[in-house]
């Protein structure tokens, strides 16, 4: 058996032994958006803390829980808080978390952040849904492939799930919120970027940049699980005006947003659930 999924395998067990529920959609979500979480119907909750060999998160504005509940009918697992690479995880640590979902069963992961808008038609607080991605951090993959989970060498040609994205498309559009598209592409931060790599990564074809959410969608794929994924922008990225980026900025924007956010992640996480 591969270590990877030895470990997991224990982060399983552990889970078991303490919670019976079986989810069928698996949302991570991003800053700002983390009380989602608290306005659904809890059937149980669990720390990272309290689970063997889990990576734990370190960034201010991150719980770090599963909650798992009810959105409508539809059974699903949160993680209301991610791990993310620049905090020095290794990248199996900050997709462990998106493996073990799986294993809980989940069928569908809905992914979500906050990213900073690198198109210029793009503003402050508009949601765009990821239509692919360019993921400039190490694979999570590198390293001994575990079998168990998928291939040596997985496609990734239909990275954020063409029919899945349909369904948050016309969601979005029965609701009248508006909805960018556009290409994410995960950089490993801590630190914003500069002005001339927000040109780079433009002229690359990337629409909005964030320090998480490709990996994962890479781990996701690799594992089979299909796989959605929604930025919320909370910023324009740097360059683009001459104000200074802080997280605070990001928090606050995304903080706004969150209510109307809240309500298209409600409708399609319903609307996927159907499309079980
Ligand atoms: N750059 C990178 N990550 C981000 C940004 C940004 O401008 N905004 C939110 N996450």
């Amino acid at each position: 058996m591969s270590k990877i999924y030895e470990r997991l395998e224990k982060c399983y067990a552990c889970f078991k032994s303490k919670i019976n529920f079986e989810p069928d959609v698996a949302l991570v979500l991003g800053s700002g958006l983390g009380d989602f979480a608290d306005g659904i119907k809890t059937e149980a909750v669990l720390d990272y803390g309290d689970i063997e060999d889990f990576p734990i998160s370190t960034v201010q504005g991150h719980k770090g829980r599963f909650v798992f509940g009810y959105v409508g009918d539809v059974k699903v697992v949160i993680m209301q808080g991610r791990v993310h690479y620049y905090e020095g995880y290794k990248m199996e640590d900050v997709v462990l978390p998106v493996r073990l979902m799986k294993m809980m069963g989940a069928k569908i992961l809905l992914l979500t952040n906050a990213a900073g808008g690198v198109n210029k038609d793009f503003r402050a607080g508009d949601f765009m849904l990821i239509s692919d991605h360019i993921n400039m951090a190490p694979s999570p993959l590198i390293g001994e492939n575990a079998e168990e989970l998928g291939v040596r060498f997985p496609d990734m040609s239909n990275i954020y799930d063409r029919d899945l994205r349909e369904i948050v498309r016309n969601t979005a559009r029965d609701l009248g919120i508006s909805l960018q598209e556009g290409v994410y592409i995960q950089l490993t931060g801590p630190n914003y970027e500069s002005p001339a790599e927000i040109r780079m990564v433009r002229t690359l074809g990337a629409d909005a940049v964030g320090m998480s959410t490709a990996c994962e969608a890479v781990a996701a794929n690799h594992a089979g699980l299909k796989t959605v994924g929604i930025s919320c922008i909370s910023n324009m990225a740097c360059g683009i005006t001459d104000k200074p980026l802080t997280h605070a900025e990001v928090q606050e924007t995304a903080d706004k947003a969150a209510p109307l956010f809240k309500k298209l992640i409600t409708e399609s996480v319903i609307r996927l659930g159907k499309a079980l």
